[in-house]
């Protein structure tokens, strides 16, 4: 009995001695997000954690709202031993600090979505990153804005465009760009270009900064809508319903897809006709799989990898993102 004992207690502490070893063991990596409040970095989130439960990783998630969170943040990871981590950061400027200070750690790094810059103002190309295909999203918000004016009959010389512009962020201001280009180029004038620069990429700064516009145009009859993302477009069109311009007259469409969604499940149609769906589950997911096997397995990721989107409309939504 006594026996059996000894030998059952010597295997329950080889057994624990074990566990404690694989969880010392296991990989941990970080997520950094710059708004983890806003539905596109939550889907990241959640498809980073679906990575890591299938995968065997332990994934540490951190909002990183500002400079100093991002550098505690950092800290933090290191004081938890983690191998590496994978961040949108709140101000691409940051990237210089970020690399130095995860190279001190001895931590991998990627960036998703926001590209470091670099202090000679060009994007760090040496940092592994996963962004959209910028341009060409901000080119299909475009055509879509024109192909719904052509459907209204409209003539785009009579229409104003509330460009919701993040010139700050590269990423962004190439986006905005895109759409620019395919209106002008199907025939909006260059002076109906209604500049409309946001403080914050949210809703309620697109809303003042749409406003601002509204106020000082009030001649102008038909408006449509493009910025960086779902908030900058969902902001502007609570403007135009606030200063009363018929939901007829107003034409919007967003990137992400996240947030369009909650546009699109109100019982009354609102202006956002469409978003361009973003690949969250790619970015969230995939990101931190890259990461993992490059810890892991010294693969290391594509430097640069830009994925592309697909429009969402009030129609479509449900059956292109599997809801029903
Ligand atoms: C930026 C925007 C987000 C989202 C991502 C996609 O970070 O702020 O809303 O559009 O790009 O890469």
């Amino acid at each position: 009995m006594k026996k059996l004992l000894v030998v059952s207690l010597a295997g329950l502490l080889l057994l624990s001695l074990c566990t404690s070893v694989l969880a010392a063991d296991k990989i941990k990596i970080g997520f950094l997000v710059k708004q983890p409040d806003e539905p596109w970095f939550q889907d990241e989130w959640k498809y980073a954690q679906q990575a890591a439960d299938e995968l065997g990783f332990e994934l540490i998630k951190i909002g990183a709202t500002d400079g100093e969170k991002v550098l505690a943040g950092i800290d933090n990871l290191a004081a938890q031993q983690a191998q590496g981590f994978v961040i949108c950061t709140p101000d691409v400027k940051l990237g210089p600090a970020i690399v130095a200070k995860a190279q001190a750690a001895g931590l991998k790094v990627m960036s998703v979505d926001d590209r470091f810059v670099g202090p000679d103002g060009n994007p760090m190309e040496e940092v592994h990153h996963m962004g959209i295909s910028a341009f060409n999203i901000g080119k299909a918000v475009g055509q879509a804005l024109v192909d719904e004016a052509a459907a209204r009959g409209w003539d785009l010389k009579e229409v104003g465009f509330l460009r919701m512009s993040y010139d700050q962020l590269p990423t962004i201001k190439e986006r905005t760009d895109g759409a620019t280009e395919v209106l002008v180029g199907a025939g909006l004038p260059e002076a109906n270009i209604f500049d409309s620069p946001m403080k914050v990429l949210d809703i309620e700064a697109s809303m003042n900064a749409a406003n601002i516009t509204l106020t000082k145009h009030p001649d102008v009859k038909l408006w449509v809508v493009a910025g960086g993302n779902d908030s900058s477009a969902i902001g502007a069109v609570r403007a135009l319903e606030g200063q009363k311009v018929p939901l007829e007259n107003a034409i919007a469409v967003g990137i992400n897809g996240t947030e369009a969604v909650a546009e699109f499940e109100k019982p009354e149609p609102t202006a956002l006709i469409g978003s361009i769906l973003l690949a969250a589950k790619q970015h969230g997911y995939g990101t931190a799989e890259n990461m993992f096997k490059w810890i892991k397995d010294g693969v290391e990721p594509e430097k640069a990898i830009w994925t592309a989107g697909q429009l969402i409309t009030r129609e479509n939504y449900k059956e292109v993102m599997g809801l029903n």
